[in-house]
């Protein structure tokens, strides 16, 4: 190798040995006849001393070197003089006294500081996600991923678990996002898709008796972007045979709550992980990847607002609405411009509006010393005090406390406080940032009337299986059919889906039916599926982690992008490569493919 040394890690042990170090120049100082340079590699920095005493054609290459360059330095590693350690670094108690130097590949001007934790504008970092990957953060998140993966791994192979690759070109399957598509050249005018998920292949594979399998699974969907999404994504997807969800939940509890421990110890794991019925989640958290970290749950006013004297209240009641609402904590004091920002984030959720009651007076003190004019409403007064009492004791609310409450239809009003319970949670800081609240939901509907298709659609993926005991629904109540499937969610993210699945041909034919597949397409995308399950099908069902969002938990990063070597922007683009890009017309045609204009 060009170096016997990692710069990173000498230490007062190495003093009086000659090194060879070899990296990139992070910093140079010049003081007078002496030039300092930090010297980084992937293990981390040293100072190298050039004395023109000791080398003057050292000396003179030094003064040429600037940040970024690589280089390489043959040296005699020697304790700083008393008063110049460094405590900050590793390495501080050293420095190497450097008798020889090359410059292995000059740099040009950095577009960004690389030695400096600033903000960069996010396109210029991807643009030069090779330069960006050098700072602190990106390597730190990237190094964490990487012991993500192996611990996973090792935690799996221990159990039993293969790891089996499952191909990129395959037939569509289906996980509710669009395909992305590529043209055969062989087959005009057919296509194969990318896996949105290897869902069908590891269903496969347990009927190829494999009994428990994993993929580290590079993922694709066309679909809208956010914060936690990416159109390529890593799973952690497995499967297993003779299961039922117990055993699936235990596993997946004991993997991330021992990951933690073992590559994140300064994070604590609220255990066991905390349990939710999808229902029980939608009623106080109004969305079913809760933050757990922190309680403001919903309460459901209905009865009392229906009782009210507030035409809001009651119109929205009367039209079969909810009336329902959370406690902000020592929000009694918030200004009309605080109250009026409130009220455009619900309307934003499409909320008509939002009530907002203050109870005055010193925290503290009971609800019974409560009296009217202490309380601050546009309802107040056509609510008697006991009214207000009861809403207030009904969200936990005290003296001192603002209550937030949204009327209308029932899915709008779960959703705009469940936006407020995130945003007031941000607000007051209720959430720790050192704590993991990991949860399982479970008890979904198997499927979901959607109002703009005119039909069932599944809640998870055509593949869950129903629980036994609500088959027979799927013909009379499909609404009220229960589905063997489970979430993981944590600190609210979705982390997880999964299910034990449908193995026999009979049912699976009849939920395609229900979601409204002719059968001539149930034969067509699925009979490969069918068919395999009438060749002795083991019971089986599984679940698969999105990789990027654990590890973005775990690093504190709000974005995904800070977590994946090269991701692509919020419109799908690749700015580093300029990926997707225009092909030629030779290309085109030898994929029998011709543009619209359109
Ligand atoms: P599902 O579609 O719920 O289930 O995906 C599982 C997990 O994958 C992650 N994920 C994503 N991460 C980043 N960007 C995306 N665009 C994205 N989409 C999904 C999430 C999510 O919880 N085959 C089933 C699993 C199974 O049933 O075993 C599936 O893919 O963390």
């Amino acid at each position: 190798m060009l170096k016997t040394h990692s710069c990173g890690e000498l230490r007062p042990k190495d003093i009086g040995q000659t090194v060879t170090l070899a990296g990139w120049v992070h910093r140079r100082r010049d003081h007078g006849e002496l030039v300092f340079i930090d010297l980084r590699d992937s293990a981390g920095l040293v100072q190298v001393v050039f004395n023109p005493e000791v080398t003057r054609k050292g000396h003179e290459l030094a003064n040429q070197m600037r940040a970024e360059y690589v280089v390489q330095v043959t040296g005699e590693v020697a304790r700083r003089p008393p008063g110049t350690e460094n405590t900050k670094l590793a390495t501080g108690e050293v420095e190497v006294i450097a008798q020889g130097t090359q410059i292995l590949g000059p740099a040009k001007t950095p577009p960004f500081y690389i030695n400096e934790d600033v903000e960069v504008e996010e396109s210029l970092r991807l643009k030069y996600r090779y330069l960006d990957l050098r700072r602190e953060r990106l390597r730190d998140n990237i190094l964490l991923r990487h012991r993500v993966i192996k611990f996973m791994r090792d935690f799996l192979d221990a159990r039993g678990f293969i790891e089996i690759e499952t191909p990129i070109l395959i037939k569509s399957t289906p996980e509710g996002a669009r395909d992305y598509l590529v043209p055969s050249r062989i087959h005009s005018g057919k296509f194969y898709a990318l896996p949105q998920s290897p869902q069908q292949l590891k269903q496969l594979l347990m009927v190829a008796g494999f009994e428990r399998y994993f993929q580290i699974a590079r993922c694709f969907r066309d679909e809208d972007q956010r914060a936690d999404r990416q159109p390529e994504f890593t799973q952690l997807d497995l499967e297993m045979s003779f299961v039922d969800e117990e055993d699936i939940l235990n596993l997946l509890e004991e993997l991330l709550s021992s990951l933690v421990e073992a590559v994140a110890p300064h994070m604590r794991v609220i255990k066991p992980f905390l349990r939710l019925s999808y229902d029980e989640a939608m009623e106080r958290y109004g969305t079913d990847k809760p933050d757990l970290r922190f309680d403001l749950h919903i309460g459901d006013l209905t009865d009392i607002a229906a009782a009210s004297d507030f035409a809001v209240f009651r119109s929205a009641v009367g039209e079969g609405g909810k009336v329902k609402g959370i406690c902000a904590p020592g929000c009694a004091t918030y200004s009309r411009r605080q109250l009026d920002e409130l009220t455009e984030l619900a309307r934003t959720y499409g909320a008509p509006g939002l009530i907002t009651i203050a109870l005055g007076g010193d925290a503290g003190r009971s609800l019974e010393e409560l009296t009217l004019d202490e309380v601050k409403s546009v309802a107040a007064k056509f609510l008697t005090l006991e009214q207000v009492r009861e809403m207030a004791a009904r969200l936990g609310a005290g003296a001192g406390d603002l209550l937030l409450i949204a009327a209308g239809k029932p899915g709008m009003v779960d959703k705009v406080l469940g936006e407020l319970r995130l945003e007031m949670g941000h607000r007051l800081q209720l959430a720790d940032p050192n704590l993991l609240a990991f949860a399982f939901i479970v008890g979904y509907p198997l499927l979901e009337w959607s109002e703009g298709e005119g039909r069932w659609e599944p809640m998870h993926h055509p593949f869950t299986a129903p629980r036994d005991e609500d088959i027979s629904l799927l013909d009379t109540a499909p609404e009220r059919v229960r589905a063997r499937h489970y979430d993981i969610v944590c600190n609210g993210c979705e982390l997880s889906s999964g299910s034990i699945r449908i193995h026999s041909r009979q049912l699976q034919e009849k939920v395609f039916r229900l979601l409204g597949y002719g059968e001539e397409e149930i034969e067509e995308r699925f009979g490969h599926m069918l068919e395999a399950f009438e060749y002795g099908a083991p019971p089986h069902g599984g679940i698969a982690p999105g990789i990027d969002r654990i590890v973005m938990l775990l690093a504190g990063e709000e974005n995904i992008r800070e977590v994946i070597p090269f991701p692509k922007t919020q419109s799908a683009v690749d700015l580093l490569t300029n990926a997707p890009s225009a092909v030629s017309e030779e290309q085109l045609r030898e994929l029998h493919l011709k543009l619209r204009d359109e």
